[in-house]
C-alpha cells in the first residue's frame, strides 16, 4: 500500500515535470502568422492509451526511439482542415480520448497547422499535396519497419480529407480506412478523382457530409456517404450572418461533432440508403433489405461492421436527420395508415407519443401526405427523444381548410413501428375516426399480424 503510494507520487511529480519539458503540443499560431502565412511544417503528435493527455512527437525517420509506438497496433492518423485564425483544432483531445477507448492504437494527430493556417485558402490547398506527400514517406517508413497497410486509418477533416485522399493514392488504395469528415468542396468541387478523395483511395472510405451548400462537397466520395440531415443545414446552427464566426463554421464542424457522438456511443444513429434525403422524409427508404439480418447502417467510427455489405454494394448514399444538440439521436418510427374515404385527402400529420407525463412530438409536414381510400399510405415520424413504452398516441390531420364543415376520414387501420428498437412491439389501431384539424388520442393495441 505504502509502496503504491509513493509510486503514486513520484509518478504525479513526473508528470507535472513532464508537462513542463516533455509533452509536445499542437502548434499554436497567432493571427499575424496566419496572416503572414508560415511554411508549411508536418508534426506528428503520437498518442497512446499510456499517454492519453501528453502527445510525444516523433521522429520522422527514426521511429524507433519512441517506445510507446507499437507497430504491431492499428494506427489512426487524424489529419485536420484549414484554419484561418492559426488555433489548434478544439476537438483534438476528445478525439483521442475517444479513439484510445476503441482499442488500444497509436493515435497520430497530424499538425500541419503551418501550412494550413493562412488567410488565403489557396495556399492551404496547395499544401494538401505536400502535407500527403510528407505523410505518405513517413508511412512507408512505418511499412519498412513492419507496419501493415491494413491497419491505418486516417480521419481527415474538411480539407484533411483530401489530404487522406492523397495518401492514399500515393499508397494505391491499400490502407486500410479512410473516413472523411465533411470534405472540403471549395476547390474540389468537380475536380477529376486523382484531385480529391475517392473510393479508391483505400479499402473502405467512409465520408459524412453536413456542409453540401457551402464549405463541404456535395458529391459521394466513399463506398458509403452520410448525408446528415440532408448534408446542407444542420439544426441548431445559426441560419443568418448576424450569428458571427458560427454562421459560417457551424454546420461544416457539426461533422466533428457528430463522429465524437459515435465514438461515445450514447446512442447509434442508423443510417437509411436512399437516394435523396427527400424520398428518406417520405419514408421509402425504411426497409435495409440489403443488410439483413444486421441493420442498416449506423453513422461514424462503428459503420466497419457493415463494410462488407457496403463494399458489395459499391457506393451508398444513407441519409438520417438529428436533433440539434448531442448526442443528436433521433428515433424513428414507420406509420402505416389504411384509409376507407371515398375522397382523397392532403394534408400534413402530427403524431404525439405519450409515456407517463412525458410527450414527444412529430410533426410530419415536409410536404402534404396523400391518404386514398383503400391504399396504404407510409410516412416517416421522427422523435427527439425516445419515449417507451407508450402508453398514448394523440393523431391530428392538419388540413388548411379552417371555415366550413369539418371532413371526417376513416381510419381503418395505423400502424407504428420504431425503427431502430425491432425488439420493441409495433403499436397499432384499428378503425377509428379522425376530424381534420382536430387531436384524438387512443391506447395503442397489440398488432393482429406479426411484424411485416
Ligand atoms: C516531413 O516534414 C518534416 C517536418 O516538416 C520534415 O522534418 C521531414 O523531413 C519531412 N519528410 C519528408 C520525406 O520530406
Ligand atoms: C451501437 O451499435 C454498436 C455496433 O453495432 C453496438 O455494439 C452497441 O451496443 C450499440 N449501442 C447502443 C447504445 O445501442
Ligand atoms: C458521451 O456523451 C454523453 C452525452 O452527450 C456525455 O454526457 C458523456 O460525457 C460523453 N462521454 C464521453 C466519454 O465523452
Amino acid at each position: 500500500m505504502l509502496l503504491w503510494w509513493f509510486l503514486r507520487l513520484t509518478g504525479f511529480i513526473m508528470l507535472c515535470k513532464g508537462k513542463a519539458s516533455k509533452c509536445d503540443d499542437f502548434t499554436d499560431l497567432d493571427f499575424h502568422e496566419s496572416f503572414m502565412g508560415t511554411n508549411l511544417n508536418v508534426k506528428l503528435l503520437l498518442f497512446t492509451r499510456a499517454n492519453l493527455d501528453c502527445g510525444q512527437e516523433l521522429s520522422h525517420l527514426n521511429l524507433m526511439d519512441q517506445p510507446l509506438f507499437h507497430l504491431g497496433h492499428t494506427t489512426t492518423f487524424v489529419i485536420h482542415g484549414y484554419r484561418p485564425t492559426g488555433a489548434p483544432p478544439v476537438w483534438v483531445g476528445h478525439v483521442v480520448n475517444l479513439l484510445a477507448a476503441q482499442g488500444d492504437m497509436n493515435i497520430l494527430v497530424v499538425d500541419w497547422n503551418r501550412g494550413a493556417a493562412n488567410l488565403n485558402y489557396y495556399t492551404a490547398v496547395a499544401n494538401t499535396r505536400k502535407a500527403a506527400e510528407n505523410i505518405t514517406a513517413f508511412i512507408h517508413n512505418m511499412q519498412e519497419k513492419g507496419a501493415m497497410l491494413s491497419s491505418i486509418h486516417l480521419i481527415g477533416v474538411s480539407l484533411g480529407a483530401h489530404v487522406a485522399g492523397f495518401v492514399g493514392a500515393l499508397l494505391k488504395g491499400k490502407i486500410g480506412r479512410i473516413t472523411a469528415l465533411d470534405p472540403a468542396g471549395p476547390l474540389f468541387s468537380g475536380t477529376p478523382p486523382e484531385e480529391r478523395l475517392d473510393p479508391t483511395d483505400a479499402q473502405f472510405v467512409d465520408v459524412l457530409h453536413t456542409d453540401i451548400d457551402a464549405f463541404g462537397y456535395r458529391g459521394p466520395l466513399g463506398h458509403i456517404d452520410f448525408y446528415a440531415n440532408g448534408g446542407a443545414d444542420q439544426p441548431g446552427c445559426p441560419k443568418t450572418i448576424f450569428s458571427g464566426k458560427s454562421y459560417f463554421v457551424c454546420d461544416h464542424q457539426r461533422s466533428v461533432f457528430l463522429y465524437l457522438c459515435s465514438l461515445n456511443q450514447t446512442c447509434n444513429i442508423t443510417a437509411y440508403p436512399c437516394s435523396s434525403y427527400h424520398d428518406f422524409l417520405d419514408g421509402r427508404c425504411l426497409q435495409c433489405e440489403s443488410f439483413k439480418p444486421a441493420s442498416c447502417p449506423i453513422l461514424g467510427y462503428h459503420v466497419s461492421e457493415w463494410r462488407d455489405s457496403l463494399l458489395r454494394l459499391g457506393q451508398t448514399k444513407a441519409y438520417f436527420s438529428t436533433t440539434s444538440e448531442s448526442p443528436y439521436c433521433k428515433m424513428n418510427y414507420k406509420v402505416d395508415i389504411v384509409t376507407w374515404n371515398q375522397y382523397m385527402r392532403w394534408g400534413i400529420v402530427i403524431i404525439k407519443l405519450h409515456s407517463g407525463r412525458r410527450v414527444v412530438e412529430a410533426k410530419i409536414d415536409h410536404k402534404l401526405s396523400k391518404f386514398e381510400q383503400y391504399t396504404a399510405t407510409r410516412l416517416l415520424a421522427q422523435f427527439d427523444e425516445d419515449l417507451n413504452p407508450v402508453q398514448k398516441i394523440t393523431l391530428c390531420f392538419v388540413t388548411g381548410n379552417v371555415i366550413g364543415p369539418r371532413y371526417k376520414m376513416r381510419l381503418l387501420h395505423i400502424r407504428l413501428t420504431p425503427l431502430e428498437r425491432p425488439d420493441r412491439p409495433q403499436l397499432c389501431r384499428y378503425d377509428m375516426i379522425l376530424e381534420e384539424n382536430m387531436e384524438v388520442s387512443f391506447r395503442p393495441m397489440a398488432c393482429d399480424e406479426p411484424h411485416i
